[in-house]
């Protein structure tokens, strides 16, 4: 609750209306609840026209209907990485046929939205394990998914991680994840300055860059992942439409069933390398 205001609601949004923000009076609503006084307000307000994302700002990004913790310098969950989460979902219930809570890690997990939003979608029956090479992430993961994990009604078990790719996962989670989600930097180098500016300028690039064609990051995630993979369990990644056919080849060289998936509506896609059975190579 706001002790005093320093400035008005109007004034809130005539604010946010000359700084660009083409929905003033949605943002402004957000910015006043969670404004704990009116100098606090004041310093949202200036610190969303200055062009930091709004769930920065507020702390916080809705998510699968999930209310996640974005911390300033931490990648924002897109909305369209939903439809990835209702693929993993998917996949993974048919792994839960058995009675058995699927095993999902979540790579460059950012904020950890994915991986527990699946885990959401599993009626929180599953074991979530996440991990991301920036400190930042990881910290604001494990405020996401610690409490999920602690939650009387979830029954979630949840633990996060630091470190490049699997280096950062303990070893005896080799071949057993039902579901691994790595939605990685994607965007090619020479395309992040055309990135919008609250991307580049709040965003760290080691979460946008992806690379010269921006798949490095997702090639080698590829290349390691079926001697995480449990048999029959599902690598999924999202890319550009361009770069899918791509991605899926890099799965099928590192012996995994390829699919791609776009959604018009998201405009996402999403490529899935399922693993046939055994490791590849053996
Ligand atoms: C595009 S963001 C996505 C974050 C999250 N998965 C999401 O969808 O909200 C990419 C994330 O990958 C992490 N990252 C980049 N390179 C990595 C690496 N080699 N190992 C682990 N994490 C990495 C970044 O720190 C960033 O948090």
């Amino acid at each position: 609750m706001r002790e005093e205001a320093v400035i008005d609601d109007a004034a809130v949004v005539a604010r946010l209306r000359s700084a660009g923000c083409v929905f003033a009076e949605d943002e402004a609503a957000l910015l006043l609840a969670a404004a704990r006084s009116g100098q606090e307000l004041d310093a949202l307000v200036e610190r969303r026209a200055a062009g930091e994302p709004l769930e920065q700002v507020v702390g916080w990004a809705e998510f699968a209907g999930l209310r996640i913790v974005v911390d300033p310098g931490v990648f924002v969950p897109r909305r369209r990485s939903e439809f990835l989460v209702s693929v993993a979902v998917g996949l993974a219930r048919v792994r839960a046929a058995d009675g058995r809570a699927p095993m999902i890690i979540d790579l460059c997990c950012g904020t950890g939205a994915l991986g527990l939003a699946v885990a959401a979608g599993l009626a929180g029956r599953a074991e979530l394990h996440a991990a991301d090479l920036d400190p930042a992430a990881v910290a604001c993961a494990r405020r996401n998914i610690e409490p999920a994990a602690s939650g009387d009604a979830g029954r979630v078990t949840g633990h996060v991680y630091v470190g490049d790719l699997f280096e950062a996962l303990p070893g005896g989670l080799r071949g057993r994840a039902d579901i691994l989600i790595c939605n990685a930097p994607y965007v090619p180098t020479g395309d992040v300055a055309f990135l919008p500016a609250e991307a580049r300028d709040h965003e760290p690039l080691v979460a946008l860059d992806g690379g010269l064609d921006g798949l490095t990051v997702l090639r080698r995630a590829a290349a390691d992942a079926p001697a995480w993979l449990a048999p029959g369990g599902t690598l999924l990644v999202e890319t550009s439409d361009r770069q899918a056919p791509e991605m899926a080849a890099a799965m099928a060289a590192a012996g995994l069933s390829p699919a791609i998936r776009t959604d018009e509506d998201w405009g996402a896609t999403v490529v899935t390398g399922r693993h046939p059975g055994r490791i590849a190579g053996s």
